[in-house]
């Protein structure tokens, strides 16, 4: 049996750059990852099976398609290595920016891979056609994501700095807040991600208004630096300058009922 943590992912800056012909957005993303995430476990077995625990276990499904168990296909038919259970505690909330589902079928390629011995840098094509993420939550590092988020270079990151999230319990269509971008470029990705952007925010908060809420009392928290919304939303983070501040910060926001990850980053 192999444990594999699928650990959230965080865009410190996201920064929209064009709508391309096939659908897609060319983007420049700062691609960083946080301690937590959902937890996986794959062993060989007779027959294929999935199986969903944790607080966020209801809202997918056990027997439909998600991307655990495509995952899984796609490496059998890359690789083969048989039938396999597979266990996913799913502790990250679902459609919120912070790359649950990706994180998660990066995980199961990573187990997987460790079982058959298959080296990452040869699962990163099924990655791609997973999703625009999956690659970034294979590579698991620090890193800027052009084209779809799918060309990697990595880059230093910030290792051990605290970081809180925050989601409102509001689930976001990925597509159509895309969708709903007003098609300007607001320019490159700067060096230093704190005068970045989230170019995906405003069409996230006019689609789920509460958004704003979040930053405006993540941003008034004591200690709090770079605060921003994370992917598509609704999460946002804050990385703070102590952990205390942090922990102080996660009891405030989390009286709003709304779901507080306090973690660091990788
Ligand atoms: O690649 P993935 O299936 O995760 O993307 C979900 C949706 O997000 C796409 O169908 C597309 O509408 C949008 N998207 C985009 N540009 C990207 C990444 C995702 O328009 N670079």
């Amino acid at each position: 049996m192999v444990t594999e943590i699928a650990k959230a992912k965080l865009n410190l800056a996201l920064h929209v750059r064009a709508r391309r012909p096939d659908g897609y957005h060319e983007l420049e993303t700062l691609f960083a990852f946080v301690e937590h995430g959902d937890l996986l476990q794959v062993e060989p077995a007779e027959a294929d099976s999935f199986a969903l625990t944790g607080p966020f276990a209801a809202v997918l499904s056990e027997e439909g398609d998600n991307l655990v168990t495509r995952a899984a296909r796609a490496f059998r038919e890359a690789f083969g290595g048989g039938a396999h259970a597979i266990t996913l505690d799913k502790h990250l909330p679902v459609a919120s920016g912070i790359g649950g589902g990706s994180a998660d079928a990066a995980a199961t390629l990573r187990a997987l891979g460790r079982l058959h011995g298959v080296a990452v840098e040869d699962m990163f094509a099924i990655a791609d056609g997973l999703g625009s993420d999956v690659p970034a939550c294979l590579f698991g590092r620090t890193a800027i994501g052009k084209g779809r988020g799918e060309q990697l270079e990595a880059v230093a990151g910030l290792p051990g700095t605290p970081v809180l999230l925050v989601n409102p319990g509001v689930a976001v269509s990925t597509a159509e807040v895309f969708r709903r971008w007003d098609g300007i470029d607001r320019g490159p990705l700067p060096a230093d991600p704190r005068q970045g952007r989230n170019d995906l925010e405003p069409p996230a908060r006019a689609i789920a208004p509460v958004i704003d809420a979040v930053l405006a009392l993540l941003t008034a928290q004591p200690g709090a630096g770079l605060t921003r919304m994370s992917g598509s939303g609704a999460t946002c983070f804050a990385l703070f300058d102590s952990e205390a501040k942090r922990d102080a910060a996660a009891e405030v926001l989390a009286a709003k009922d709304w779901w507080v990850l306090p973690s660091r980053l990788t």
